[in-house]
């Protein structure tokens, strides 16, 4: 199904893992995709992939950190693709120490990249979002936003959960304004970043902390944002959409 036919998507982060297969469904659902991430080299291959599957996608170097490369997003998504219809906030990373062991530096780190991106995506894409006929955000959380994990990534929790409450008092904001805004909450998903863990005891504890017995899939998550940015989803905002195989409903 084609549900998106002549809109305009900016995935962050889309070089890799979620981002990238999130940029690819949307595409195959007929939006133009503005893929942006800090590689280059892997992001301009995303394009590729979906200019070779018959999409149309551009890339933009991009550190969701600066507001001066937001504003060269924006600009290159309204002039370029035509206009910006759909924000997927993907971008980001995490800490692994605990709490005693984290630098102020780390910490400042993460949240500028999981939170404080966040914040200046919808900021930034507001007008443009405002004009769309059709405008979604979709920022990616985590199992880790709402719970405190394995009680480590001091930085990466409260990044997170940032984004979930953020995500409800901006969707409130813009309720009337044509805009809906939701969160997506992906539990232990098998990308790049973990793959270096398969047949590890790692791996294996992700699996039986997961209901279903397996890890995700970015397709699983990309299946999520494709819905949320559909008018299948249109009396949805403020939603906090968990994508993880059961593990929040232990
Ligand atoms: P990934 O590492 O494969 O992809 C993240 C992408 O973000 C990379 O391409 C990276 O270059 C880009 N990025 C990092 N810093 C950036 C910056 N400052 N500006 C622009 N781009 C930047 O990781 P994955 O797993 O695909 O993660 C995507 C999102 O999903 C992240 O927000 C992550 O926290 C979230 N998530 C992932 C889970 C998992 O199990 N893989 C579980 C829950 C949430």
């Amino acid at each position: 199904m084609r549900r998106l036919e002549g809109r305009v998507a900016i995935v962050t982060g889309a070089a890799s893992g979620i981002g990238k297969e999130t940029a690819k469904r949307l595409a195959e659902e007929g939006a133009a995709v503005l893929i942006t991430d800090i590689q280059v080299e892997a992001g301009e291959a995303t394009v590729k992939e979906i200019e070779e599957a018959g999409g149309r996608a551009a890339f933009i170097r991009h550190d969701v950190t600066s507001e001066a490369d937001w504003e060269a997003a924006m600009a290159k998504a309204s002039e370029d693709l035509g206009g910006v219809d759909i924000l997927v906030n993907n971008a980001g990373m995490g800490d692994i120490k605990p709490i005693e062991e984290t630098t102020l530096a780390e910490w400042d780190r993460t949240v500028a990249i999981d939170q404080t991106g966040v914040f200046l995506g919808m900021k930034i894409a507001a007008p443009y979002l405002k004009r769309s006929e059709h405008a979604s955000v979709i920022n990616i959380s985590s199992i880790f936003g709402t719970s405190g994990g394995f009680g480590v990534s001091p930085a990466y929790h409260a990044a997170k959960g940032a984004v979930r409450t953020l995500t409800k008092n901006v969707a409130l904001h813009w309720a009337t304004e044509g805009v809906r805004v939701n969160s997506i909450h992906p539990g232990f998903i098998a990308t790049p970043i973990l793959e270096e863990s398969r047949d590890t005891p790692i791996w294996d504890g992700m699996v039986q902390l997961t209901p279903m017995a397996r890890l995700g899939r970015p397709e699983d998550i990309a299946a999520g944002v494709a819905y949320l940015a559909s008018d299948d989803a249109a009396f949805v905002t403020g939603l906090e959409l968990y994508i993880d195989g059961g593990y929040m409903a232990r």
